[in-house]
């Protein structure tokens, strides 16, 4: 079932350029006896940590870009400058903003200290040890910044725009990463993936300026309180005597034939994406329905859709509070679908068919100006990069 969700997520946000497809007709939606996906990470091993919580996003195998651009966490090159506490913090702490989460308990995730130990010596295990290395020398942030203009900001965006590649500017990373880190990826680059090594085309001076004025991207982004922890008593439905809405819902194209345009023989598109503005829509007109924030609960703490409920792909316990009675249920994650199509998947196999993916995700209805309950400090994301592509 994984890997289904995972080849769906390859599709990317889709900001409509699909023609909707028709809604589908309601059957009563039946309960199941079966029991409920729930992780209970506390008795999890390392690996299956990793395979419950992280593999959506980074991979089975650790490689990254299995969704939303999540880079690879077993390049050679970023685990010997990596230390355990870099790994440690980054899985807490997340990166606030993008769609990496924060984990770490006191941080509103799932995990407990020994479960991050485990997370950290899971991912050591993979490859090189962390090592020193040589430091660089203070350069100058304003030849750097004209480097960075030409040569990075294209994949790495700025203070104020997204790339594909990792947040540069994101507070979270510039707090972990020392210039050692910086100075490593940029000479050497990340074998095997699109981020080149620098040491070969830029001097030693020219890499000391680059990295002081990646210093400076992340200053004066305001410190986030987050706002109070879901109690799982937060009321499901919205609008519980609200009118049923009439959603449209899109269907991934089946893949092509290779070297044809025919799709492949057998694929039926499955609709399950209904797009931001007919839920706004459907929210503004007070109807009935229920949203479920699918992310891991510190970033539903941190931004959520006005009256989304805290259910996350990784223990999906109060799926069983919906009612049964065809009310719609609109799933969401940050872009694209990964962590939204869990909860659908597990909807749809208990019977829901009034049950969709929101297709642009949180950050493009945030963006649009729709309501959103917000932590003070929290601003609208940065534009995305169109299309998105998938980064190997
Ligand atoms: C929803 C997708 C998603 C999930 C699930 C996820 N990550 Fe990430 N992760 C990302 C993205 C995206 C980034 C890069 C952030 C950015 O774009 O700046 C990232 C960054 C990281 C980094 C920093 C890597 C670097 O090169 O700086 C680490 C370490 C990490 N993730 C570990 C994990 C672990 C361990 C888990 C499971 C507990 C996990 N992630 C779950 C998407 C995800
Ligand atoms: C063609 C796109 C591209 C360009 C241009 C590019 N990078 Fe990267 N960079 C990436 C990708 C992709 C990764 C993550 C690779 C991975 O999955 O390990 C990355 C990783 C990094 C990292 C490591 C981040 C981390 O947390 O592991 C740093 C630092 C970095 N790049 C700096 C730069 C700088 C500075 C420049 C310009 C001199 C630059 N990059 C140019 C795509 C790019």
């Amino acid at each position: 079932m994984k890997r289904a969700v995972i080849a769906l997520v390859i599709a990317g946000c889709n900001a409509g350029s699909a023609t909707p497809a028709p809604a589908p007709q309601p059957p009563p939606a039946a309960k199941s006896d079966q029991t409920p996906t729930i992780v209970q990470v506390a008795g999890l091993d390392g690996p299956r940590l990793y395979v419950a919580l992280c593999a959506p996003c980074h991979g089975a195998d650790g490689k990254g870009y299995a969704a939303d651009h999540a880079p690879s966490l077993v390049n050679p090159t970023f685990l010997e400058s990596a230390s355990d506490d870099f790994l440690r913090r980054s899985i807490a702490s997340g990166r606030p903003g993008t769609s990496m989460a924060a984990y770490g308990k006191a941080h509103g995730g799932p995990l407990d200290s020994a479960g991050l130990d485990r997370l950290v010596s899971y991912l050591r295990g993979k490859g090189p040890a962390f090592r020193m290395l040589p430091a660089g020398g203070a350069g100058d942030p304003a030849a750097g910044a004209a480097i960075y203009a030409q040569r990075c900001a294209s994949c790495h965006g700025d203070s104020t725009t997204r790339g594909e590649a990792v947040s540069l500017a994101n507070p979270a990373f510039l707090a972990m990463a020392t210039d050692v880190f910086l100075r490593h990826a940029i000479v050497h680059g990340r074998p095997g993936t699109k981020m080149e090594a620098f040491g070969a085309t830029l001097s030693g001076t020219e890499i000391d300026g680059v990295v002081s004025y990646v210093r400076t991207l992340g200053a004066g982004a305001p410190a986030v309180q987050l706002l109070p922890e879901p109690t799982g008593k937060e009321p499901l439905v919205q609008n519980p005597r609200g009118g049923t809405p009439r959603f449209h819902l899109r269907a991934d194209p089946c893949p092509a034939l290779p070297g044809g345009s025919a799709a492949t023989a057998g694929c039926k598109p499955d609709p399950r994406y209904v797009s931001v503005d007919q839920v706004a829509a459907a929210l503004a007109a007070r109807q009935r329905l229920v949203i479920v924030d699918a992310r891991s609960p510190s970033d539903w703490r941190r931004v959520r859709i006005a009256g989304a409920v805290s259910i996350p792909y990784h223990d999906l316990k109060r799926l069983d509070e919906l009612p049964g009675d065809g009310t719609w249920v609109v799933a969401y994650c940050a872009c694209p679908h990964h962590l939204s199509g869990i909860v659908i998947d597990e909807l749809r196999r208990r019977g829901y068919a009034h049950s969709a993916v929101l297709d642009e995700g949180i950050n493009e209805w945030h963006r649009r100006g729709y309501p959103v309950i917000a932590a003070e400090g929290v601003a609208k994301p940065p534009a995305e990069p169109k299309p998105p592509g998938t980064i190997h």
